[in-house]
């Protein structure tokens, strides 16, 4: 869709800009709930209170109070205004502007060099007896189905398709920038030669790249067009533009590995399919999947690289929210092959049997171990527990009871693991360290009050909110009262006499105290420090506090908990710098 005017193109950039993604890119991202966080870019802080909402596709920082959709992120982050940041983002996602905000003409070209590249492979193959025909029919592929997918042909010459369009008028130098042709010793040759043609099309049905594979055994099996700007891999799946509307009446998407997959798949009856281009599943195209639907089956070849690539892929489908399920062969290598024999109807019965997420992961790592073997069971138990680590507490929970259902490990052990690692993580340790060196510094401040106290009983009027924070130990506890105590007496205070009362211990504290040196004139400024530095930690702690709370907020966290939360997080944010610390 071309867009033109300025309420249109920001409606249409967030429409196609995952906020997550954009942002994700400069900032480490962690999901917190249903949302993300992150250490704010905004403003100096080292815990994350900046949090991003995929389904508002906002940004708050509750630190600075930064706010604001993934178009201002983009302008305050890389420092652009309105339109550079609309022209950023609209390159990145393959967005074409138009009117006022037209700039890439150039993208435009490079799709039509593709449209007439695919014509001209088409073209070949339609005629009469090429082998490429021959290959894709041996192979049972229909005339229809080769329709359908716009296969095309390129045959053995080596500049048929660089004629062609530099006769059209395409610049050589754009086909490279394709990956539709290479340069060598300044001519231009092409780079699919004796090859079928899969071409790629986006979700719009562009043409952004093709795949093109050998007639036979030859290597390599396929040849990709290199990267360029229209085609971004990590950003599309193979088959999509024929299959999202089947998709999201199934509510279900069925990914595969290869081209001959999803073609044999959707040719057999069976739309819903599309596939990841050869790579890992990416997160972009995690997320694009979810504009269609979340229900995800992967159908991976099952070899042990499928396996693994399946393995990755139901993590990253996971971090996504996407339900995942993984449907292996039970017979030959690939979906392709499988259909082929059994039919569409076997093909749907493995669908409704394929595995969820959580047990395929565990079925996976339990393969390595033998389950009769006690020590084997113990570290199986060991990888089991990192794989409930990643799940959500709920669906933790379902698994521990499987788990100990299954392998007979008593659910109170697989609780002990699963709890132990969960708190052993390096952040509550530096939590930890955080108290404690707050503790001394805390003790200190008390110390020095008391010392002031000695001096002037001005300074034992500390503020109600400061005092019920301080003098929790029992020796500056006791300290304090007999000053309380002796409030009539004579400064400077005779130590005897206010030992006097005091324990050993106490006494010796006592003393040590009014040992402690305060430069004279100097004795306001130090009391305020105290008091300041008392709040402060308070803040902070209290921070601490509620971002721990926030981040296991979640779906179910009442939308006006959250809110008051939230709320007193950014006033004690101002407070902190009202007090000139930071968090
Ligand atoms: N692939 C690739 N380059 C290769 C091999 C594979 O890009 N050299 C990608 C292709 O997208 C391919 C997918 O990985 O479709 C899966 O590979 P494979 O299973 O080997 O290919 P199939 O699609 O099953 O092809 P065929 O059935 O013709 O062997
Ligand atoms: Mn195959």
């Amino acid at each position: 869709m071309a867009v033109s005017n300025r309420t249109n193109i920001a409606d249409e950039i967030k429409s196609r800009c995952n906020i997550v993604d954009v942002i994700g890119r400069v900032v480490t991202l962690k999901k917190a709930g249903s949302n993300y966080k992150g250490l704010c870019p905004f403003h100096n802080e080292k815990t994350p209170s900046f949090v991003v909402s995929e389904q508002k596709q906002i940004y708050t920082c509750f630190g600075c109070g930064a706010t604001g959709d993934v178009i201002s992120f983009v302008e305050r982050y890389y420092n652009l205004d309105f339109r550079g940041a609309v022209e950023q983002l609209a390159k990145e996602y393959g967005i074409e502007l138009t009117g006022a905000f037209a700039s890439n003409g150039d993208k435009d070209e490079l799709y039509e060099i593709n449209r007439q590249a695919a014509r001209f492979f088409y073209k070949a193959l339609r005629k009469e007896d090429n082998p490429a025909y021959r290959y894709m029919r041996g192979r049972g592929i229909s005339n229809e189905t080769l329709n359908q997918f716009g296969i095309g042909y390129a045959d053995d010459e080596w500049t048929s398709l660089t004629d062609h369009l530099t006769g059209m008028g395409f610049e050589p130098q754009k086909l490279v920038e394709l990956g539709l042709c290479s340069v060598s010793k300044g001519r231009y040759y092409d780079k699919f030669r004796g090859r079928v043609i899969f071409p790629i099309q986006n979700t719009r049905g562009k043409v952004i790249g093709f795949g093109g594979r050998v007639l036979g055994d030859g290597m390599p099996k396929y040849l990709n067009s290199s990267e360029s700007p229209v085609f971004l891999k990590k950003n599309n799946l193979y088959g999509l533009n024929l299959s999202k509307d089947a998709v999201v009446k199934e509510n279900e998407i069925i990914l595969v590995e290869g081209y001959m997959d999803v073609i044999s798949v959707y040719q057999a009856g069976v739309r819903n399919v599309s596939a990841s281009l050869g790579t890992a599943l990416t997160e972009n195209q995690a997320r694009l999947i979810k504009r269609y639907t979340k229900n995800v089956v992967l159908s991976y070849d099952a070899d042990d690289a499928g396996q693994m690539a399946a393995m990755r892929g139901v993590d990253i489908l996971y971090g996504e929210d996407c339900k995942a399920r993984v449907l292996v062969v039970s017979d030959g290598k690939d979906p392709d092959e499988f259909i082929k024999q059994h039919g569409r109807q076997a093909f749907l019965d493995l669908v409704k049997e394929a595995v969820p997420y959580g047990d395929f992961k565990l079925n996976y790592v339990k393969r390595k171990y033998d389950m009769d073997d006690e020590q084997q069971r113990i570290d199986f138990l060991g990888e089991a527990v990192d794989i409930l680590k990643k799940m959500k507490p709920v669906e933790a929970d379902i698994y521990i009871k499987k788990l100990s259902e299954e392998y007979g490990i008593s659910e109170r052990a697989i609780r002990m693991e699963y709890q132990s690692e969960n708190d052993s993580g390096t952040s509550s340790q530096r939590i930890r360290i955080h108290k404690e060196q707050t503790e001394k510094a805390t003790h200190n401040v008390e110390r020095t009050l008391l010392k002031l106290m000695l001096l002037d009983e001005k300074y034992e009027q500390i503020p109600e909110d400061v005092q019920s924070l301080l003098f929790k130990g029992p020796a500056e506890e006791a300290i304090r009262r007999r000053i309380q105590e002796c409030a009539g007496m004579e400064r400077p205070f005779s130590m005897a006499k206010l030992c006097e009362e005091l324990d050993e211990d106490v006494a010796a504290e006592l003393l040590q105290i009014d040992e402690m040196p305060v430069s004279a004139d100097k004795e306001d400024e130090i009391f305020h420090d105290c008091i300041r530095f008392v709040r402060l930690e308070e803040l902070k702690r209290r921070d601490e506090e509620l971002t721990s709370i926030l981040s296991i907020a979640d779906e179910s966290t009442p939308e006006e908990i959250l809110v008051k939360y939230m709320e007193e997080k950014i006033e004690i944010q101002k407070k902190i710098n009202g007090l000139g610390g930071r968090s």
